[in-house]
């Protein structure tokens, strides 16, 4: 049985008051809470083999190798890649997608080429194409949304011409939560040009919703392992390894090398040809039992659990005068993310409003300019949700609202 409050006495953080109330934490989709079993692997790494990988045959350094590669096999098995080799530990998404703008952007783009995204991206998922775009001299199309939040698919195919030659897309919205039909996507972009590439952005997707990267037919896949109880300062890369293989190193220097002369060098093999430096090894190896705590978790009954919050507080927040919504999230095609307004109060005063009566609630543009001018907003309230979260959460959190609302008033 899945049950929220049992889920919460492994999150220590809890037991903390804020400002003397029980924190309701709504901000997940910026980063997760952790649970006692991330920071015991994490405190055990410092406290038992705190050595480097990859580097020296003593005990500790033989430990620490072989609990960090556990993490990438745990990784891989989560989303059934074909092989742990083809998972590149990063500090955050947005390094594994300045990874690809490196490597694979500015290698594989040409001048006239093209690459399609969407408005829906978060800013990490933007702006290194920008750069691509602008240093390669090619394309960056945005493909639109709806009025209902929901992707303009057509658009999307009709902007698939000979040239283009990457296409990276958000797995999920990290401002109205809406998830658009990857699979479909990828399938239906292949069919119109069979050698385009594509990026799924797994950020937001990924702590919802198990995924297998052979069924959806992309190319890469990133995501924040802090996002998904991992520890801060994780993420990670997927790709193909036949093309892992052929694309150049992101960062170069130690650890990703395999030889070196005064002449030259020679990459070592996958992934490290991808992991210069001492990585995060306590934060990776962290991010291994967030995978472990993820995979007892049961899917259909965390699907259930976030659409029934989603619910209560979507219909809840309609009936609020003054309350302004954007997107509905109905259906199943929605992680538990909600964004609103308060007309004529900023999201910010809201937002510290909630803060003291306990509520943590991101306000602000959410790293997602293009989407929010899409929504002719510049903020917004953001509330998201997470395993760990209750329907009394959701109460006290409407009821402070009301009372937000009434003093601004
Ligand atoms: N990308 C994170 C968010 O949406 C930080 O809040």
């Amino acid at each position: 049985m899945f049950d929220p409050k049992v889920i919460r006495r492994d999150f220590p953080i809890f037991e903390r008051k804020i400002d003397g109330y029980p924190l309701v934490y709504f901000d997940s989709a910026a980063t997760s809470l952790k649970p006692i079993q991330v920071i015991k692997a994490v405190d055990d790494y410092m406290m038992r083999f705190s050595g480097n990988v990859h580097r020296a045959v003593h005990t500790l350094s033989y430990e620490a190798t072989e609990k960090y590669i556990e993490s990438h096999q745990k990784v891989s098995s989560y989303i059934s890649a074909g092989s742990w080799r083809e998972i590149i530990f990063t500090k955050n998404a947005t390094e594994a997608v300045n990874l690809l703008a490196y490597s694979l952007g500015l290698h594989l783009i040409s001048k006239g080429d093209r690459i399609i995204t969407t408005v829906m991206e978060h800013h990490s998922n933007i702006v290194p194409w920008q750069f691509v775009a602008r240093y390669k001299g090619s394309e960056l199309l945005f493909v639109d949304i709806n009025e209902d939040g929901t992707l303009k698919e057509d658009q999307l195919f009709e902007y698939i011409n000979s040239r283009t030659k990457i296409l990276t897309i958000t797995g999920a919205s990290n401002v109205t939560g809406y998830m658009p039909n990857i699979k479909k996507i990828v399938r239906d972009a292949k069919r119109i040009k069979p050698d385009i590439l594509v990026i799924v952005d797994c950020a937001q997707l990924l702590p919802h919703r198990r995924i297998n990267v052979q069924e959806i037919g992309c190319d890469f896949i990133f995501a924040s392992g802090h996002k998904m109880l991992g520890p801060p300062g994780t993420g990670f890369l997927w790709g193909k390894k036949e093309i892992l293989e052929t694309i150049q190193p992101f960062m170069y220097g130690g650890d990703m090398i395999s030889k070196v002369s005064l002449e030259g060098a020679d990459w070592n093999e996958l992934p490290f040809k991808f992991e210069a430096g001492t990585p995060n090894i306590a934060g990776g190896i962290g991010l291994g039992a967030a995978i472990d705590y993820l995979t007892f978790i049961d899917e259909e009954c965390l699907i259930e659990h976030e659409q029934k919050l989603l619910s209560i507080t979507f219909e809840e927040l309609k009936k609020i005068n003054k309350v302004r919504l954007y997107v509905e999230p109905s259906g199943d095609n929605f992680v538990g993310i909600i964004s609103f307004n308060v007309e004529g109060v900023h999201p910010h005063d809201i937002a510290d409003f909630l803060n003291r009566y306990g509520i943590a609630v991101r306000s602000g543009h959410h790293c997602a300019q293009p989407l929010m001018n899409r929504l002719k907003i510049e903020n917004s309230v953001r509330i998201s949700f997470y395993i760990y979260n209750t329907e009394d959460e959701i109460t006290h959190f409407l009821e402070v609202l009301k009372k937000a609302i009434s003093i601004f008033s």
